[in-house]
């Protein structure tokens, strides 16, 4: 019997990340390409007991922090449903939004227990938003983000690209001033069909000197990491707010990685970058016996971004063609 889900390194897995849909009502293009991409057919999407049941099996397996993604994940009709029976597990469930719809949410997320939502947003531009996103909606997620102040621990997502919004580094900083958010810089990452190149990556390395330049080195603490983090997070001294850099692509931090991913069509993927996905919803379905496929899946989990363990490898669009769009994966 497996208690807990322990790779090879010694990695514990107990945060799993659910793709609940692979739509999404903006369409950002580090996320996906411009034509879209080819949806899984409907009947090989989750349905909200698939979801509940492999999170029940989850956290027979030591899951206890269970993050809801997409696309964007408020686009399931069945949310409320998904939520409620999640509520009712030992589990910490969160979410990452673009926040479009989280008005129309907000309730059943209080209702539910969700205490942690981040917010995926690139710019404080109204006209950069559209750029970006390719659709509206900008000041409609500044709303709702105002919405989500009292009640909620919230953080903001922002993927920096250069000639796009690396001017925006230290707005984004300044909003830690006055809130207690949690603002993310994301190194631009390599997926299938987002166009990923190097030199449009801002590297953590540049961010830093940045900021030191702007408010200068002595007033940004480096914070203690997290157990199991993914950003390295900074604060600007007096500030109530920290900021914090993913740094996927120059500086990983895959020797704490906890998380396991199931897609929306039911496979789990050992690591953002594999593309050896393993069909559960398939094998659920079939009556196969599914805590064996999860252990199998975490024990061919290799060290570093799933083998693109060099800047040659992470370049390489044979490589990162192999695996989904951003949008299929949720993060
Ligand atoms: P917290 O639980 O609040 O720390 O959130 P999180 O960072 O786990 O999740 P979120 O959905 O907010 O993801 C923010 C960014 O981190 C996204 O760009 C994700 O792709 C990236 N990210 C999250 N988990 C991993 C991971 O395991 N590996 C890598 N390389 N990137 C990750
Ligand atoms: N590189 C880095 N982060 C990305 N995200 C989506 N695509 C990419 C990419 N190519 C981020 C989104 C969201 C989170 C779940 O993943 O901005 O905040
Ligand atoms: Fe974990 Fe893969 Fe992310 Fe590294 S790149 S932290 S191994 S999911």
């Amino acid at each position: 019997n497996i208690q807990e889900l322990r790779d090879r390194f010694g990695r514990v897995h107990n945060y799993l990340r659910i793709s609940l849909i692979e739509k999404c009502n903006l369409r950002c293009s580090y996320c996906m390409p411009a034509e879209g991409i080819a949806l899984s057919p409907k009947a090989t999407i989750m349905s909200a007991e698939e979801v509940l049941e492999f999170a029940r099996i989850f956290v027979g397996l030591g899951v206890d922090k269970i993050r809801l993604t997409g696309g964007e994940p408020l686009l399931r009709k069945d949310i409320s449903v998904i939520l409620e029976g999640l509520s009712r597990m030992p589990v910490e469930i969160s979410i990452t939004t673009n926040g479009l719809l989280i008005d129309r949410h907000v309730d059943n997320l209080k209702k539910f227990g969700v205490k942690k939502i981040n917010f995926s947003l690139d710019t404080l531009k109204e006209s950069r938003f559209q750029e970006i996103t390719r659709r509206s909606g900008f000041q409609k997620t500044l709303d709702n983000f105002e919405l989500l102040q009292e009640d909620f621990d919230l953080k903001i997502n922002a993927v920096l690209i250069k000639g796009t919004n690396e001017d925006e580094i230290v707005d984004f900083v300044n909003l830690t001033r006055d809130y207690e958010v949690s603002v993310r810089f994301i190194e631009f990452m390599p997926f299938d069909g987002n166009r990923w190149d190097r030199s449009k990556m801002v590297s953590e390395q540049e961010i830093l000197d940045h900021l030191s330049a702007r408010f200068g080195s002595a007033q940004i603490a480096s914070l203690p990491n997290e157990k199991n983090f993914t950003a390295r997070k900074f604060q600007v001294a007096g500030y109530k707010g920290t900021f914090g850099i993913i740094s996927s692509v120059t500086n990983p931090f895959c020797g704490t990685c906890n998380r396991i991913r199931l897609t929306a069509n039911g496979r789990i993927k050992n690591c953002l970058f594999s593309n050896h996905e393993i069909d559960l919803l398939s094998a659920m379905r079939a009556g196969e016996d599914v805590e064996k496929l999860i252990l199998e899946s975490i024990l061919n989990k290799k060290a570093l971004r799933a083998g693109m363990d060099s800047m040659e490898k992470l370049s390489d669009p044979a490589l990162h063609s192999d695996n989904r769009s951003m949008i299929a994966i949720g993060g």
